[in-house]
């Protein structure tokens, strides 16, 4: 086998690993549906499996359907989450058959192809990347999931460093051309392409993530309950559900507690905040008299590297990611310190912009200028409008292989079960200029 079949081979074992793990429970947890906004466990299960049949089996290798019936059953847009635990769903253990089968011949055709094929789907072996990124994205959606059913014991919580970076509040970054989006990482989805130059005036963006103590501040301050900081979209949501702080937090004897998996902990104060909705990122951003950072800006931040003229894949260049650099992987089941990371700052100065929390951005989810849709429509282009907003750099619970600098996530403004915060920018001054 080549290197890089090996190395595909090594991430399929490895997220299915992780997929298994964050199944293996009690058949009740994993059929049962812990939230309208979450599908059953098990159906994400199966569906990963199915998923890899159509794209891996079908449509690369051209391989007869092992089970056609079930089709309709996991295609994400014939049912709707809230509807998923009404369909005829495989149990636990045929689903993990089915998927264990599905992976089986997968790793036939990893065996037999020619990843130098022209074909798009086998070229560098894309076919392989996008079953495994869509997999590792379908875990963190399964995390989602426990987190909300509060069920401990099934998500494990590891070390991470301490804080300990000093630094200013804000970075700097120069008005200026920079390329956004990827025409050569050749795991990238449609969405990333084609690589564009965008010009940007100067502006100033938080060197970290809004930690827990800022936005306390802000809650503290009557921030929830004036409508001035709010979109009025985002004042409606507040009154219409009564929210008053991050989801999973509540305040007893004058502390703020939060629930994680399960457990009842005070929330660290030193950790960026996490489950907070577009709409309380945005009022914490006026609040504190700047603004959400737009994609573009967002992404130079990241991993532009003016000196170089080029742009880097992950903040600190193009090193795989380690835990030195950044908290992602599900090391532990929660964000890193404010500061952990010195080592994975960006050319700007920017730091933990990879990994901890998906961040907000100001921008709709859309097309780049060229886009063309590949393999399908509906991986991305029918999200594009002004329905879903940007989030960028993953989180925690997200995957080395599904994050880098110019990687697209994208969910409704109201969501916040998904582990996001954000940080703010504010465009500079002319005398800063
Ligand atoms: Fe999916």
């Amino acid at each position: 086998m080549t290197d890089l079949k090996e190395r595909i081979a090594a991430q399929l074992t490895a997220v299915r690993d992780r997929s298994l793990a964050y199944t293996a429970a009690e058949d009740d947890l994993l059929v049962r549906q812990h939230s309208p906004l979450m599908s059953p466990l098990v159906w994400d299960l199966a569906h990963v499996g199915n998923y890899e049949e159509l794209w891996v089996l079908r449509a690369a290798a051209g391989i007869t359907p092992l089970r056609p019936e079930i089709d309709d059953i996991y295609d994400a847009f014939k049912t709707p989450r809230r509807d998923r635990p009404s369909l005829p769903f495989l149990g636990p253990a045929e689903a993990r058959d089915y998927i264990g089968g599905v992976r089986g011949r997968v790793l036939d055709v990893l065996d037999a192809v020619d990843l130098a094929d022209p074909s798009p789907l086998r070229r560098d072996g894309f076919v392989f990347g996008l079953v495994i990124q869509h997999e590792h994205q379908h875990d963190e959606t399964m995390l989602a999931t426990l987190q909300l059913a509060g069920r401990p014991g099934v998500v494990r919580d590891g070390d991470l460093p301490p804080g300990l970076s000093a630094g200013p509040e804000e970075v700097y970054v120069p008005a200026g051309e920079f390329l956004m989006g990827t025409d050569s990482l050749p795991w990238a989805y449609d969405n990333e392409r084609p690589a564009h130059r965008v010009d940007l005036p100067a502006y100033w963006i938080d060197r970290l993530p809004v930690g827990n103590a800022a936005y306390a501040a802000f809650i503290e301050d009557g921030g929830y309950h004036d409508a001035r900081w709010w979109t009025p979209e985002g004042w409606r949501w507040r009154q219409e559900n009564g929210v008053f702080g991050p989801l999973f937090w509540t305040r007893e004897g004058g502390t703020w507690w939060r629930t994680r998996f399960g457990r009842t902990e005070p929330v660290p104060m030193d950790e960026p905040v996490q489950h907070v909705c577009w709409y309380e990122a945005d009022a914490y951003a006026r609040w504190a008299g700047k603004r959400l950072p737009t994609e573009a800006e967002w992404e130079k931040a990241c991993g532009w590297d003016a000196a170089a003229g080029r742009a880097r894949p992950y903040p600190w260049g193009e090193q795989d990611p380690t835990p030195e650099l950044a908290n992602l992987g599900h090391r532990a089941a929660r964000p890193a310190p404010l500061g952990a990371y010195p080592g994975g700052a960006s050319p700007y100065g920017a730091e933990q912009m990879v990994g901890d929390v998906w961040e907000w951005t100001a921008t709709w989810f859309d097309g780049y200028p060229g886009f063309r849709a590949f393999p399908y429509r509906e991986y991305s282009e029918v999200f594009f409008g002004r329905e879903y907003r940007v989030l960028r750099g993953g989180s925690w619970a997200a995957d080395p292989a599904a994050v880098r600098t110019t990687f697209r996530n994208w969910d409704y403004p109201i969501r916040r079960q998904i582990f996001t915060g954000f940080r703010c920018a504010r465009t500079a001054s002319p005398e800063e200029r």
